[in-house]
C-alpha cells in the first residue's frame, strides 16, 4: 500500500464537539489532546515519518483570554507526555514564531525538542503560534539577511521554519474545507482529506481511514502519467 510519508493535520471542532454535548468549550480541547496522543501513536505504528499538527494559530489569540491560557496549559502537560516511554520513537520539533508564545511553553518546548532530539521513527512537527504567510515572510527576511537580492525556490524551501518533505496528504476535521493559513507553501501537490469527524472523535480508526483513502489517490505531480 502507498502511504504517506508526511501527514499534516488541522484538528478542527473541539468546541462543536463540546457545544453537541451541553459541555464547556474546554471539556472539547482536553478530549483532542487525548486524540492528538491516539493519533501519534497509530501514526508510530503505521511508519509514518512526518506528522504535522496545526495546535494554535497566529489567529487564534482572538480567542477570549480563558481559552487561550487553557489551550497553553493543555499544550504544556501534552508536551510533558512527549517524554515519557510509549513516545520513546518520537521527534518534537517546532513550527511557529517564538515571539508572543509565553515563556513557560518556550521553555518545555526547547526542553522536550533537545530531549527527544535524537529519536528516528517519527517527526512530530508542532505547529504553535503559527501562520504560513508569516512563515513565508520570515523565510524570505531570513534570506535578505544573508545579503541575497535574488531568492529561488530553494532559498524559501530552506528557510521555511522547519526542513521537511513536504506533506503528502493533508487532513482537516469536522467538515469545513479550508487551509487557514496552514502550510501554504508546502502544499502545492499535496493530497487532501476532509472529514466530519469533529477532532475530539478522531483516533487512530479514522487515521487510518485516511491513509487508505491516500492510497487510492492518483498522484501526478502537473505530469501526465
Ligand atoms: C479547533 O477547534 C482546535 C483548536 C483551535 C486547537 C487545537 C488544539 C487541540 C486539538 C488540543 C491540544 C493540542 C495539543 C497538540 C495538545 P475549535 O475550538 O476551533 O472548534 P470549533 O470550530 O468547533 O469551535
Amino acid at each position: 500500500m502507498n502511504i504517506p510519508k508526511h501527514i499534516a493535520i488541522i484538528m478542527d471542532g473541539n468546541g462543536r464537539w463540546a457545544k453537541l454535548k451541553n459541555l464547556p468549550r474546554k471539556e472539547g480541547h482536553k478530549e483532542g489532546a487525548n486524540s492528538v496522543e491516539a493519533v501519534v501513536q497509530t501514526a508510530l505504528k503505521e511508519g509514518i515519518s512526518v506528522l504535522s499538527l496545526y495546535a494554535f494559530s497566529t489567529e487564534n489569540w482572538a480567542r477570549p483570554k480563558t481559552e487561550v491560557t487553557y489551550l497553553m496549559q493543555l499544550l504544556a502537560n501534552t508536551l510533558s507526555k512527549f517524554t515519557e516511554e510509549k513516545y520513546k520513537d518520537v521527534k518534537l520539533v517546532f513550527s511557529g514564531r517564538r515571539k508572543g508564545l509565553p515563556n513557560k511553553i518556550l521553555t518545555k518546548l526547547d526542553k522536550v525538542i533537545e530531549a527527544t532530539n535524537g529519536k528516528k521513527k517519527l517527526t512530530l512537527n508542532l505547529c504553535l503560534n503559527y501562520g504560513a504567510k508569516q512563515e513565508i515572510t520570515d523565510a524570505v527576511n531570513k534570506i535578505l539577511a544573508q545579503g541575497k537580492t535574488k531568492i529561488t525556490e530553494s532559498d524559501i524551501e530552506k528557510n521555511l521554519y522547519q526542513n521537511l518533505p513536504a506533506p503528502d496528504l493533508i487532513i482537516r476535521t469536522s467538515g469545513e474545507e479550508r487551509l487557514s493559513n496552514f502550510l501554504l507553501w508546502q502544499a502545492a501537490y499535496s493530497e487532501f482529506y476532509f472529514t466530519k469527524t469533529l477532532w475530539p472523535d478522531f483516533k487512530g480508526g479514522d487515521l487510518l481511514k485516511a491513509i487508505s483513502a491516500f492510497s487510492r489517490r492518483d498522484r501526478r505531480f502537473g505530469t501526465r502519467k
